[in-house]
This record gives structure tokens, C-alpha cells and sequence, in this order.
């Protein structure tokens, strides 16, 4: 779901931007290396399951995904997304995903990213709440989540398959 306005990320260096389907190369060079997304449940097969994604995220049919670029300002180029998926309008909740190319881990990126976008999804959208689920052992995520407000719910055990085990994962949630 496409919606005009873009989160406003505090970063002199990078912005959010909408998704572009150019943006698929660059987005797969880092989801598809196994080392960079070890610790996450993320299966991305082929980077034409990108480009889907990117279609869904800029039609205009109201449905159950929003998800953003991260560029450089200065070429643009992708080098994280930041997004929702799991929206679900009844119960006026969604669930926030992140991700960065390994090379611009630990200067701060994702902590702004997500605060960028909790702050935009809770101005321009009328959620009660974000979820966010997080594998017990990605403590840079954790660092992440706890930074941006999202208090600690409790374990889910065995919630999803990480590297081809039923793994815990640790809940978070933000209201609004
Ligand atoms: C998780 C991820 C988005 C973090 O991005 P980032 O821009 O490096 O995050 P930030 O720099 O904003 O903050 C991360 C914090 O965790 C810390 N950290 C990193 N690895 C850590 C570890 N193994 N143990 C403890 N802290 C760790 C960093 O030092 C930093 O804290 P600091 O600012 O106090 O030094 C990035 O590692 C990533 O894309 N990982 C793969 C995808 C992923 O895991 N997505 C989230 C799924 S829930």
C-alpha cells in the first residue's frame, strides 16, 4: 500500500524513500548473503520475490504491507528498508521489519529508521499499536527496539524457523 508521505529519518547522510523495483538488486545483494540475515527468519529465494514485494508496497489497493527505502541522499542507492507488514485493520496493529546492508551496521541507522517510522505510522495512521518480533539472539535488534520505545511483552517459543529450526522469539509493542 502506497501512501504519499515518507517517514522523515534525523540523518544527514541517509533518507527514507519509497521503494523502487531498481532498488531489487541492491536489496538482494544483502538479504540473499546467509551471514547477514543469520539471525532472522527472512527465506528470500530470488530477488524477483523482491521486486513482488516492492509492486505490493507501491499499489494503491489498501492491503497488509507498507515498506520504505533507505538510501544515501547523496546517489540514493539502498542500503536498509525499513516498513509494516502484518497490518491489520481491525485491530489497528502491524508489525515493523527492518534491515540493513552489513556495511552500514552500528553507526545508528536502524535505531532512527524505526523511530522515524513509529513516529510517521502513529501521525498518519490510526494504529493502536506496533508489534515487533525479534529472534532472542539478534541483541543489535533488541538494542534497536528497546531505544525506540517498544516495551518487552514476553516469549514466543518455537514462533518462527531461523536456519531451519523452530526458534524463540522475544515480542515487543508500542502504543500509540
Ligand atoms: C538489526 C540491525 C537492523 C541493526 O542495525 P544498526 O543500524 O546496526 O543498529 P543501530 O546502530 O541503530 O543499533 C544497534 C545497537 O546494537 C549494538 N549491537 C550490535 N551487535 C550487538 C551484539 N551482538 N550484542 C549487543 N549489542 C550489539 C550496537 O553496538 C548498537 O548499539 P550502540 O549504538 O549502543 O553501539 C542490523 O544489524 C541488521 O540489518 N541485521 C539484519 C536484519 C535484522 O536482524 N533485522 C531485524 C529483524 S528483527
Amino acid at each position: 500500500m502506497r501512501i504519499a508521505s515518507c517517514p522523515l529519518l534525523d540523518n544527514p547522510l541517509y533518507e527514507i524513500r519509497h521503494l523502487e523495483e531498481s532498488d531489487a538488486n541492491a536489496w538482494f545483494e544483502y538479504v540473499s548473503d546467509p551471514d547477514a540475515m543469520k539471525l532472522t527468519s527472512a527465506d528470500v529465494e530470488d530477488v524477483e520475490q523482491l521486486r513482488k514485494r516492492i509492486r505490493r508496497a507501491n499499489s494503491d489497493e489498501p492491503g497488509t504491507l507498507i515498506h520504505y527505502a533507505i538510501g544515501t541522499r547523496q546517489d540514493g542507492r539502498l542500503i536498509g528498508t525499513v516498513g509494516f507488514h502484518t497490518i491489520t485493520q481491525a485491530d489497528r496493529s502491524a508489525e515493523i521489519t527492518y534491515d540493513l546492508s552489513p556495511g552500514f551496521w552500528g553507526r545508528g541507522i536502524a535505531t532512527a529508521a524505526c523511530t522515524a517510522a513509529v513516529d510517521w505510522a502513529f501521525s498518519h495512521l490510526d494504529w493502536l499499536c506496533i508489534r515487533a518480533a525479534v529472534f532472542e539472539r539478534n541483541l543489535a535488534s533488541i538494542k534497536v527496539l528497546e531505544r525506540c520505545g517498544f516495551a518487552f511483552e514476553g516469549i514466543f517459543r518455537k514462533y518462527r524457523m531461523i536456519n531451519g529450526r523452530y526458534s524463540d522469539f522475544r515480542m515487543y509493542s508500542r502504543f500509540r
